[in-house]
This record gives structure tokens, C-alpha cells and sequence, in this order.
């Protein structure tokens, strides 16, 4: 068990080891169990959390907010519109004096080509902790719940355990790329063999692809990718299926959106998910399109463990707000 996590930054995936993760998630079970029994858990008492937000949130807001609660701190939402940050506040500005009243720093960019630059950029500067809400390339606390849920579902051997990480259709607008990405680093490191399925035109970036392929060696996990939907949910175990934008093969905003309308079958419907195991969960982050991106036969279905996974986003930042901010 690595337990010195006091100080540490969480803005990519692989910020923290294996062992590190497993700290994490010893944690939020704890806390998870207390929380049932009534018991307190101050662990934070007086201190605050500045949540950052250049984007719309439902989740990540209310289980920061709520989690330092639970910790005996207090967490600011502050909407970047309502900051000084469009008239000049530098990203090194608000490290600095952020970092001087708060105690933590949770900050949501997920500009594509901007998000996690914006991010690094404030840590550099804060002498506190950052912690990555979602930004272009990663949701690292988006996976720590999904692990969470896996083995709360699937137990902690998930050796051998086939894990489809599918794009699907959604007409809304072209969603971030960074749940995958997070996926494709964290699962493997857990021993689950990834099934990556995308359209041709929604490849993620090269340079996670690769990472996720090293670490996946490195842990003795498959990892295989392919444009076949159907043949990727055949007997898969996990499910995990969600739209992104074609930012990899166009920058253009407006072509991702044409292209997009190409694959309205990519849709998770009862018969796709008759093609896998009949005990597999069915997961997604939300918000999701309903019944263009999962039907809700399968959202709102018995395999499906959406709202899992939201409770757990709590439980697993108050683990890491727990050690860290400490
Ligand atoms: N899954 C997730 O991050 O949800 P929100 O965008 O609502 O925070």
C-alpha cells in the first residue's frame, strides 16, 4: 500500500501507480461503508476545495461539492465566466493566488488542444494540489469510480475479463475524448483485456494509444482495436459505450459533425447487448443521448450500472481529496 499521496497533483491517469490507485480505492470503499453506517469522516476539517469550471457539469459538481462536506471542508464553485480570467487573469495568476487561499484546486477545461495545457499550467504555479475535473484528454476521477464499480460488480480479479471501450452515436454536440483515453490507460493496469471500437474517423490520440499499449504489456492485458461494434460485444464482460468527436481526424468542428451523422447505427440497443455475456454490466458516465447513443431499454435495463457509477465519482474524490489535501 502507497499511502504518501499528501501534496500530489491527479491530472493524468498514470500521475499515480498501480499501487497508488489501489490506495484510492481501499479508501473510497472505507468511506463508501462509513457513510452507510452514519460514521463521520472530518478528515479535511477547515479546509477548502476551489472548484474551477470552464464547462457545464451535473455530477462532478455535486460530488465535489457534497464530498467536501462529508470531509468537514467546504468546497467554492466558481464558473470561470463569473472570474476575471476572460479580462486577464493568467493560468499562473490563479495558481498563485488560488493556491494561497484554497487547499485544494479542482479545475474542468476540456477545450480540445487546451484543456490539460490550462491545467498543467495553474499546478505548475499552485502550492497546493490540483485535481483534473475533466479536461481534453483525461477524466481520471470519471475512471477511478468506473474501476470502483467494476469490482464491485465483477470482483478484484479482473484478470482475463473482456472490457468493450465502443464510440456510439450522438447527435448532441462532439463530446471530449478523454473518458476512452482515461479507460484505455487505468483498465488495463487492473488486468482487463480492452476491446477499443471506434469508426475509422474517431481514433484517439497517438500518443495515449501508445501509452495504453505499454501498459497494457506491462500488466499482461490484451488490447486490440477495431471498427467492428457487434464483433467487439461479442462475449465482453464490461460494456462501456459512449460518443466522442472526430477532433483526432479534424480539427473542424463542423466536418466532425458530418461525419458523425454517418454512424447513427452505432447505437447500444437490447440486441447488441444480447451479443455479450449474459451477466455483463453496461456503463456509461452521463449524460448520456437517450436513444440515439444507448436505448433506454439498456440505460434504464438491468444490466445497466450508471447510477453506480455516479455515487461512486464521491467516494473515490473523497479519497483522493482525503490524501492529498491532508
Ligand atoms: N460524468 C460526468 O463527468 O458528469 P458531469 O459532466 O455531469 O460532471
Amino acid at each position: 500500500m502507497q499511502t504518501y499521496l499528501r501534496g500530489r497533483n491527479l491530472i493524468g491517469d498514470l500521475d499515480f501507480t498501480r499501487e497508488e490507485v489501489e490506495t484510492v480505492l481501499d479508501v473510497a470503499f472505507d468511506l463508501k461503508r462509513k457513510r452507510a453506517l452514519n460514521e463521520l469522516t472530518p478528515y479535511l476539517r477547515d479546509k477548502v476545495l476551489a472548484m474551477l469550471f470552464f464547462f457545464s457539469s451535473t455530477r462532478t459538481r455535486g460530488s465535489f461539492e457534497a464530498g467536501m462536506a462529508h470531509l468537514g471542508g467546504h468546497a467554492a464553485f466558481i464558473e470561470s465566466k463569473s472570474t476575471q480570467i476572460s479580462h486577464g487573469d493568467t493560468d499562473k495568476e490563479i495558481g498563485e493566488i488560488f493556491g494561497r487561499y484554497f487547499d485544494g484546486l479542482a479545475i474542468r477545461q476540456v477545450d480540445w488542444g487546451g484543456g490539460n495545457k490550462y491545467i498543467n499550467s495553474v499546478a505548475e504555479a499552485s502550492r497546493v494540489p490540483v485535481l483534473n475535473m475533466q479536461c481534453d484528454i483525461y477524466h481520471p476521477f470519471q475512471i477511478l469510480a468506473d474501476l470502483m464499480t467494476i469490482i464491485e460488480k465483477k470482483g478484484r480479479d479482473l484478470k482475463r475479463k473482456k472490457m468493450v471501450v465502443s464510440w456510439a452515436y450522438a447527435s448532441s454536440y462532439q463530446k471530449p475524448m478523454s473518458v476512452p483515453q482515461s479507460l484505455i490507460l487505468q483498465m488495463p493496469r487492473f488486468g482487463l483485456d480492452v476491446v477499443l471500437a471506434h469508426p475509422p474517423e474517431f481514433k484517439l490520440m497517438p500518443e495515449i494509444m501508445a501509452m495504453a499499449k505499454d501498459e497494457a504489456q506491462k500488466y499482461g492485458a490484451g488490447f486490440d482495436v477495431t471498427d467492428d461494434m457487434e464483433a467487439a460485444f461479442k462475449d465482453a464482460d464490461i460494456v462501456y459505450a459512449k460518443s466522442w468527436g472526430a477532433m483526432v481526424h479534424t480539427p473542424d468542428p463542423e466536418e466532425g459533425a458530418k461525419i458523425i451523422k454517418k454512424y447513427a447505427h452505432w447505437i447500444t440497443d437490447e440486441r447488441k447487448m444480447a451479443l455479450a455475456k449474459p451477466d455483463a454490466i453496461y456503463m456509461h458516465p452521463l449524460p448520456a443521448d437517450r436513444n440515439v447513443e444507448v436505448t433506454d431499454a439498456v440505460i434504464d435495463g438491468p444490466q445497466s450500472v450508471v447510477f453506480d457509477e455516479a455515487e461512486n465519482r464521491m467516494h473515490v474524490q473523497e479519497a483522493v481529496m482525503a490524501l492529498t489535501m491532508c
